[in-house]
């Protein structure tokens, strides 16, 4: 599925412009700056298919991502929580983020992205409740596993757990990775592509 070519179809500013509902999505969620389209960017194996940038905020649309033929669409979300942005426009991402995370029948699962050298934060918390009660799938992947130190990295990943088992018992279990360092990837592709075959 990765060694396949994949490409930018369109960004999307509303809930009209996204394509027909006939492919299975996945959804990079996260707050700004967390690594989303960095893990995107790892995960094809392109080096700049999704724009990265250091300023929050870069992602400014639903990214598109397509491969020929591959039974699986990647949207490549603006970040929540906090972006160098004016007020107006965060709330415009916003709504558009929220629309697309309630109501996109052929969304099979969300990855909602936590930067691994904080945890969790309250608007992480947020949105796992609104996919808790849309009845999303959804899964915690721990960003940029190569920045904390050993032991500061296991007292996340132990905070992440306990948020996590607030939420029900039905979650994928955690994923940790490092885009740069490139691991947990090959994890990250193995649990699509069972995704893709169940
Ligand atoms: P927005 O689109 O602004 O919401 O951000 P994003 O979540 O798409 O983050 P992006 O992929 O643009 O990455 C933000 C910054 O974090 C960039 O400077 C990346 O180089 C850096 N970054 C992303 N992943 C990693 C990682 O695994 N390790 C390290 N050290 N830095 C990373
Ligand atoms: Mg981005």
């Amino acid at each position: 599925l990765f060694a396949r070519p994949w490409d930018f179809v369109k960004g999307c500013v509303r809930i009209d412009d996204l394509p027909p509902t006939d492919r299975t999505e996945i959804a990079f969620a996260g707050r700004s700056n967390v690594g989303k389209s960095s893990l995107i960017n790892a995960l094809t194996g392109r080096v700049n298919l999704a724009r990265t940038s250091n300023t929050p905020g870069r992602t400014q649309e639903l990214n598109i991502f397509e491969a020929n033929d591959a039974p699986l669409r990647i949207v490549d979300m603006p970040g929540y929580g906090f972006a160098k942005a004016p007020k107006k426009t965060v709330e415009t991402w916003t709504r558009l983020i929220h629309a697309y995370l309630q109501g996109r029948p052929n969304l099979r699962r969300v990855f909602v992205l936590i930067d691994g050298r904080h945890g969790p934060k309250p608007a992480d918390e947020t949105v796992m409740n609104e996919l808790d009660s849309a009845a999303v799938s959804y899964q915690i992947v721990l960003t940029k596993a190569d920045k904390p130190k050993a032991g500061e990295l296991e007292k996340i990943v132990a905070k992440t757990d306990q948020i996590i088992a607030k939420h029900g018992a039905a979650h994928p279990e955690m994923l940790i990775t490092s885009s740069e360092k490139k691991d947990g990837i090959d994890g990250l592709r193995a649990v699509i592509a069972q995704l893709l075959a169940t």
